[in-house]
């Protein structure tokens, strides 16, 4: 790999050890995807930082590159984590409190935003061409699809070493010829029973080459992040190019194939039917919930009073309990559980249920898999209508 005079420096250790180390680890990934060279970021998006999900290894491995004097050099925000930041839900479990705040205060040390959030983009929206490193791949595809920016899906410990560099492998989607779609996917108008996580499952489970999505419906950029966020979970996709959304000239077009997405497709990825008398956990926010979905959420449950019937949790990222603290707490008074910073795929929560009811195919896919949760899809709206009717 050609490196400059400066990231050769940095290679040999003239800035210091973890500099050294985060830029062998950058240099061996990206001769193993058949990187020239690197390129500068400007955001860096550390994911994998929860105790839950990474264990003792991953923790010692954080530990080791703060402890060595890891500083960020560029922006740098981080995914969430295992706990409750404000200490207000009643079903996620504080269980690793004590190394997750070891894991946190090694982030605090090293420069990172402390943000907690799978929606890095609402605290810095990147550019179109933008280069970036970010762990998460909800996160990844978005900033591809929706901005035109330009990242792969990186795991944790290559985002922390992009953000100590400042540079990550000038390799995969940061390469237009590598943005080429070939294959339209079509999207007729789908009944209300059908929520458009399903979609997203049945993409990612389905479809290897980058898509070129049309959507018949009128959809909002909410509609979308689930969309996005669920193809991700359960396929490799990094970027899906949505017809009138996707900035053109960020990816290349050449069509060889069209496929129509009927509605008997997508019932494999319903899930389970609620059983009379099931106590159900409604979940909203995976991908966390931006500012105006919490609004949203506010007017479904203003209309329909409380939630009565089990529980409702809902995903923020951590910052929004001071700045958007009327909002959260009509909405605590209301009965909807709070979790700042985290969310259930990444942590563990307090018991079980009979089964989970959520609109994102994400947190379906995970929650069945990672926790063997029963899990049905719905709507937002009807999420809402089945814990406040
Ligand atoms: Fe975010 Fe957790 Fe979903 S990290 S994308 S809310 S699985």
């Amino acid at each position: 790999m050609h490196l400059t005079k400066e990231q050769e420096k940095m290679l040999n250790g003239e800035y210091g050890e973890v500099v050294a180390k985060s830029m062998e680890l950058l240099v061996r990934v990206g001769e193993a995807y058949g990187a020239e060279r690197l390129v500068s970021i400007s955001h860096a998006h550390v994911s994998g930082i929860s105790y839950s999900n990474i264990g003792r290894y991953g923790l010692e491995f954080i530990l080791d590159f703060y402890k060595r004097g890891g500083k960020a050099r560029v922006f740098t925000t981080v995914n969430p984590g295992c706990i409750d930041y404000c200490g207000l839900s009643q079903v996620v479990e504080n269980k690793f409190l004590e190394e997750q705040s070891k894991i946190d205060m090694a982030l605090h040390g090293m420069g990172f935003r402390p943000v907690y959030t799978c929606i890095p983009y609402y605290y810095r929206a990147p550019l179109i061409d933008e280069h970036l490193a970010w762990g998460e791949s909800s996160a990844v595809i978005f900033a591809n699809s929706v901005y035109g920016a330009r990242t792969n899906r990186e795991g944790g410990p290559v985002a922390l070493a992009s953000s100590i560099t400042g540079y990550t492998y000038y390799a995969g989607l940061h390469i237009l010829e590598n943005r080429k779609c070939s294959l339209l996917l079509i999207i007729p108008p789908l009944p209300s029973s059908i929520p458009i996580g399903a979609v997203g499952l049945w993409i990612g489970d389905n479809i290897k080459e980058i898509p070129c999505i049309r959507i018949w419906d009128e959809r909002d950029l909410y509609e979308y992040k689930i969309l996005l966020s669920s193809m991700a979970a359960s396929g490799s996709h990094g970027l899906g190019v949505i017809e009138g959304v996707t900035p053109r000239g960020t990816y290349l077009e050449e069509l060889e194939d069209k496929v129509y997405v009927e509605s008997k497709m997508l019932e494999p990825y319903l899930g389970e039917d609620i059983q009379r008398g099931s106590e159900i956990l409604g979940y909203i926010g995976c991908p966390h919930l931006h500012p105006e979905e919490l609004i949203k959420l506010l007017r479904l449950l203003r209309r329909r009073g409380k939630v009565r019937r089990g529980r409702l949790l809902a995903t923020i990222p951590r910052e929004y309990v001071n700045t958007f603290r009327d909002i959260v707490l009509e909405l605590r008074a209301r009965g909807v559980d709070i979790a700042c910073g985290t969310c259930p795929v990444v942590s563990t929560i307090r018991r079980q249920y009979d089964i989970v009811v959520t609109n994102s195919g994400k947190a379906a896919f995970y929650l069945r898999r990672i926790h063997g949760l029963k899990v049905k899809l719905a709507s937002l709206e009807e999420v809402v209508d089945l814990v406040a009717r």
